[in-house]
């Protein structure tokens, strides 16, 4: 492995258009604070980039839509989700904005040197066109009936009622969502990333010089090459970006996926003024944490816009995770299905590490993964409050008990005792080779084997049996728990930052470097130690049920504004309506009609007389379940024949909007033959 004098470490920059999720944490930036932490406490030369992407067609929407302007929501969601970060101990050494004064002179200055490098190709194409609004159209912004469902309101790059992914072309009868009225084709011109000039570099940078990226990561940069590459427009006309630095482009700005990545660099320049170490030596090892989303724009085209400039390094790896998706349905902002990160905190104060580990445990990593409130609970419950949580309670309280808080000698050591030493440094070892390698999961489950050592090694050698008779021994095994202990704080640092910021408190050292972790002498004896506490604590079944509440008011309310009723008929005369002759009746008899899935043939007491109906409901009602029930029936129906049997009438039943039936009862008991009206 190649040794690298600094590291560049960047997370993908959020939209400013929403408030960030586990979904958000799970898949990027939990991650890549594990990871800067620990090339920190190396003591490596590393930063960590991040900011606010605040440019692009939904930002735009979402300000016309609350009649504010776009700055004003990116200033609201930089704010919420900078804060967001913070609590969440996700450290960055910045995090900037692309709206910022710095971004809009590096994005403008990058572009220019393309452009002037000739790297650009110019084509005209046809766009949409509001005639009224005096504006060219981003896809977004045209609205019509999708040609699939028949949706009204499909977007022209998608019909979100039926998922199906459209072109403005596709609508029927589209319309512009800013002045309603119809779009007109016309002639636009634009910049566009000739990719396919890059395909054969490309081709050997990724897919032979970089076989060691995660195969998802491999497998989506090898399609995309496979498929064969197409110049990718990097300008738009829309009045909210970074405008194209070029004469007689007014009204264009640079496309949000060109700008946002170079996002990263003027965020190191407002950081540092000695900026291009990190960027330009090939010294430096670059590391892109995104989510699956984020491929091709991280790995195949900013590559491509910094090789066409020139003077800057690649990454050395782009370690994507798959997507989180909460209770088995997928995080989505605009139905509410997620769990929003002020909010958690609302509800679990403080539990900041409890979210991290739970996240950073089931991370989506080679695949797809489900959160749920019940592994978050089992999590904690079994993980942190019944391995770690309590093997350090002991030492402490055991310490504070035997020795007033006083760290006791070490005297000679049994095989298990040394043993046991020697174990801290393996753990370190596997731990370090598997975030070295993006493992993340796989690395606080090695993580948290140390916990799991100090407490199997205090339940086996049971100093509180031998504290009367061997007290000598019982020293040396209390000396190696706490020694166990002041290596927790460094290996699960990168891990559960704010727990091991307290259990340092508790026992009185400050961070120790990375390279420390192994040591049997952090904590010498006569080191006094200090009051401990709980480090976690159950979170009870009351707590989980609250949360799944909440989901299920979503789903809910979801279900309620998506159900649209069907239009109305056409009015009748009260006259007309009367003479529909509605009385209740009583299910004497029910069987299924042979050899049909809907129909039930019942004999029924009308008040009036014994008759037969035949009704398409088996597949809602067991006829045995409705023997004796009163129902609704319209009771002068003109006979029909259906599979040969009589059917005098016809039983009410509500249609909900996914088809089931539900039978119209009379709400408490009234006789056979009771009119309607
Ligand atoms: N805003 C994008 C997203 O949330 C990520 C941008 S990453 C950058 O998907 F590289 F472009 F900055
Ligand atoms: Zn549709």
């Amino acid at each position: 492995m190649k040794n690298y004098r600094r590291y560049l470490i960047t997370s993908a920059l959020p939209y400013a258009n929403g408030p960030l999720h586990i979904g958000h944490l799970a898949g990027v930036y939990v991650p890549s604070d594990i990871y800067t932490r620990y090339l920190r406490m190396k003591g490596l030369d590393v930063i960590s980039i991040c900011g606010s992407d605040e440019h692009g067609v939904p930002i735009t929407l979402k300000a016309r839509n609350e009649g504010i302007t776009p700055q004003e929501v990116v200033d609201r969601y930089h704010a919420i989700n900078k804060k967001a970060f913070e609590d969440f101990g996700i450290a960055f050494d910045i995090y900037s904005r692309t709206s910022n004064k710095i971004h809009y002179e590096t994005a403008s200055d990058f572009f220019l040197t393309l452009y002037k490098k000739g790297e650009f190709v110019e084509k005209t194409s046809e766009q949409y066109y509001d005639e009224e609004a005096g504006c060219f159209l981003a896809d977004r912004y045209i609205v019509g009936t999708c040609p699939h469902c028949g949706n009204e309101n499909a977007y022209g790059d998608q019909c979100e009622k039926c998922g199906t992914s459209l072109s403005p072309n596709d609508l029927i009868n589209p319309h512009s969502t800013i002045s309603g009225s119809k779009p007109v084709l016309k002639e636009t011109l634009h910049w566009y990333l000739p990719l396919d000039r890059y395909e054969g570099w490309l081709r050997k940078w990724i897919l032979e010089d970089h076989k060691e990226w995660k195969t998802n990561v491999y497998g989506q940069c090898k399609s995309w090459i496979d498929q064969g590459l197409q110049p990718r427009a990097v300008s738009r006309d829309l009045d909210w970006g970074v405008p194209v630095p070029v004469e007689g482009a007014g009204g264009k700005v640079l496309y949000v996926w060109f700008d946002a990545p170079i996002g990263y660099i003027s965020a190191t320049r407002e950081l540092t003024p000695d900026w291009e170490k990190y960027w330009k030596d090939p010294e430096t090892k670059i590391v892109h944490f995104i989510g699956k989303d984020n491929i091709v724009f991280h790995c195949i085209i900013f590559p491509s816009m910094l090789r066409a400039e020139g003077s800057f390094i690649l990454p050395d790896n782009v370690p994507a995770n798959e997507f989180l998706n909460l209770e088995n349905d997928k995080i989505s902002t605009s139905r509410n299905w997620a769990v929003w990160l002020h909010e958690y905190l609302e509800d679990f104060p403080g539990k900041q590490d409890v979210l991290r580990y739970t996240l950073c445990a089931n991370a989506p990593e080679t695949k797809d993964n489900d959160f749920t409130w019940k592994d978050f609970q089992a999590r904690n419950n079994n993980e942190l409050v019944a391995i770690l949580g309590n093997f350090v309670n002991r030492t402490l309280v055991l310490t504070g008990k035997y020795y007033e808080g006083y760290v006791p000698e070490r005297g000679e050591t049994t095989e298990t005792d040394r043993s046991v030493l020697e174990e801290i440094s393996k753990i370190r070892e596997n731990v370090e080779s598997s975030l070295e390698s993006y493992r993340f999961r796989e690395a606080l489950r090695e993580a948290m084997n140390l916990a799991r050592l100090g407490n199997k090694y205090l339940a086996d050698s049971e100093p509180w049996k031998l504290v009367k008779n061997e007290p000598g021994r019982v020293r040396t095994i209390m000396n190696i728990s706490l020694q166990i202990t002041a290596n927790l704080t460094i290996i699960l640092e990168p891990f559960l930052p704010f727990s091991m910021s307290t259990l340092r408190k508790w026992i009185n050292i400050t961070l120790k470097p990375w390279d420390d972790a192994g040591r049997d002498d952090l904590l010498p004896a006569g080191h006094r130690i200090g009051e401990p506490g709980l480090l976690f604590e159950k979170i009870e079944d009351s707590d989980i049920e609250k949360q799944i509440n909440k989901l299920v008011s979503v789903k809910k309310a979801n279900l309620a504004a998506t159900s649209q009723a069907m239009p109305s008929k056409d009015p009748v005369s009260f006259d007309d309506f009367t003479k529909i002759d509605i009385r209740t009746a009583t299910i004497l008899e029910a069987e299924k009609v042979p050899k049909t899935t809907k129909l039930l043939k019942l004999k029924i007491d009308t008040g009036l007389d014994v008759r037969t109906i035949v009704s398409g409901i088996a597949e809602y009602y067991d006829p045995a379940a409705i023997i004796g029930r009163q129902i609704s029936i319209v009771a002068n129906l003109e006979s029909r024949k259906i599979k040969g049997i009589e059917s005098k009438g016809m039983i009410l039943m509500a249609e909900d909007r996914d088809g089931k039936l539900v039978m119209v009862t009379p709400e408490s008991p009234v006789s056979n033959g009771s009119a309607v009206k």
